[in-house]
């Protein structure tokens, strides 16, 4: 055909494949965020999504799923460890994370992103209509706008990057900082998750390029030097399906779950709950730390409190995933071998992933939500949290750390993860907040939430996007 209309470009598709005995490829949803804010615009745009298959050399043509043409990249174990593994997930994460983990630079993990970020740059223009709209994903694939323009000028081009951009003392440690920021202004619109992002990467530009800069508009000079085409750097905080998760815990048996977890816990009079990928970057060791300094100083009682945390599988072939394994669960065997009883765990350490419904269950079931990042892009599960809690109960810790804190201010009590004893105080007046107080609380963080959904993110950046004049002369 003609191509598509709309194509994003993530770097996982939002399915997951399955390889059988006999080599046969087969293929499951696999309901992230970004898909549920796609899914409309996608259906209603004759869209694609091109995207790894997230297995080593796993090929397979482009399928249709959901309304949608799925295009999936294919990448060899070689350029999983590099492109993946490396750069993205052992360089640019920790780099764009205030380096809580040092980044590691190694110049052959760079040439396999780059090969990789053209692939999905050509995979991309193979599928656009005639000044079709191309949205790129975050930060595995900050050069695919500048390549994907060299092969394909005609498009309307936007990148969203999903995680913090970092200072430029922090950002200028990249000896490839200067490809990385062309490799992003080659598109029309850069979204980030909150306004420092994006005055931190203006900054970044004009510090490392010579782009002249107005405001938060970048001006890109012609092949004579001539100014021309204007990029525009802006905040648009991402959201997720929130009435999604208040139907789910205001369903029945959702509710029933939320009781049966309780009660499975043997009642306790206060749980905590803690949901995060197992990421260095979330906060995991010193939110525990300051659980058991609680529980040790007996400001709350040992016997009737337990801390439930979720910790689901990530990156595990990286070695700061590994360490932070090993150091996670340590605390963990420590905490339960001191506070716990015949019967009643002071920490449950949960290893898994799980689906929405039991998500919502254990939100239900939570009186007080931890979200201690000592760096997050957004953090969805705080806001998953107050979508789930229509009964107004329960009381959101947040981390001053995170794109969420800057939006949901003053609803959550902020705490610095770094100050152990402020975090300590924090977490203890959470458990004993006043009922009215906590109603107070969590009706303004619903009013926030509940209007901002994720549908109206992806509308506002392509509504952004597509209103730019293609071409202006002068900034
Ligand atoms: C963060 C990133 C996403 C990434 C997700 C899961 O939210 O912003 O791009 O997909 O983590 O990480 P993974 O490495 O498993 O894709």
């Amino acid at each position: 055909g003609q191509g598509y209309d709309l194509v994003v470009v993530a770097n996982r598709l939002p399915v997951d494949f399955s390889v059988d005995d006999d080599g046969a490829v087969d293929w499951q949803r696999s309901p992230g965020g970004l898909v549920s804010a796609l899914e409309p615009v996608m259906q209603e745009n004759e869209g694609a999504w091109v995207g790894w298959s997230g297995a080593p050399d796993l090929a397979h043509e482009p399928f249709e799923a959901d309304g949608m043409m799925l295009v999936p990249v294919t990448l060899s174990a070689s350029e999983i460890r590099k492109y993946y593994e490396g750069f993205s997930n052992d360089t640019l994460w920790p780099l764009y994370h205030d380096v809580i983990a040092p980044p590691a630079y190694h110049r052959q993990w760079w040439d396999a992103y780059r090969r990789v970020n053209q692939r999905f740059a050509e995979a991309a223009a193979a599928q656009a209509a005639p000044g079709a709209v191309v949205w790129v994903h975050d930060y595995q694939l900050q050069l695919v706008p500048k390549m994907l323009r060299e092969l394909r000028p005609d498009l309307r081009i936007g990148f969203f990057d999903h995680i913090p951009f970092p200072p430029v003392e922090l950002f200028q440690q990249l000896p490839w900082r200067r490809n990385i920021l062309e490799g992003l202004l080659g598109a029309d619109l850069i979204g980030f998750q909150r306004g420092g992002d994006a005055s931190n990467f203006v900054r970044a530009v004009r510090r490392l390029t010579d782009h002249p800069t107005r405001g938060s508009v970048v001006s890109m000079e012609d092949a004579d030097g001539n100014p021309g085409r204007r990029v525009r750097a802006a905040a648009f905080p991402i959201s997720i399906d929130t009435q999604r998760f208040d139907d789910l815990a205001r369903s029945p048996e959702v509710q029933a779950r939320a009781k049966e977890i309780r009660a499975d816990l043997g009642d306790p009079d206060v749980v905590m709950l803690g949901v995060d990928r197992l990421d260095y970057t979330k906060g995991i060791r010193h939110r525990i730390k300051a659980y058991g300094e609680i529980l040790q100083d007996g400001r709350i009682d040992a016997a009737h409190t337990t801390l439930v945390q979720v910790a689901s599988p990530s990156r595990e072939n990286v070695g700061a995933y590994q360490e932070l394994r090993e150091h996670v669960e340590i605390l963990v065997g420590r905490l339960n071998g001191e506070f716990g009883e015949i019967g009643h765990s002071a920490i449950h350490y949960l290893h898994h992933s799980y689906p929405p419904e039991e998500m919502a269950a254990l939100y239900l079931a939570a009186d007080v939500m931890l979200v201690t990042s000592l760096r997050d892009g957004m953090n969805l599960v705080a806001k998953e949290y107050i979508a789930a809690r229509s009964d107004l109960d329960g009381v959101l810790v947040l981390s001053e750390f995170t794109g969420a804190a800057d939006e949901l201010a003053p609803g959550p009590l902020l705490v610095n993860p770094h100050d152990i004893d402020g975090m300590k105080d924090t977490i203890v007046a959470a458990a004993h907040l006043d009922p009215k107080e906590k109603r107070r609380r969590m009706r303004r963080l619903r009013r926030k939430v509940m209007g901002d959904d994720v549908a109206k993110w992806s509308k506002s950046f392509l509504g952004v996007l597509t209103a730019m004049p293609s071409r202006d002369t002068h900034v």
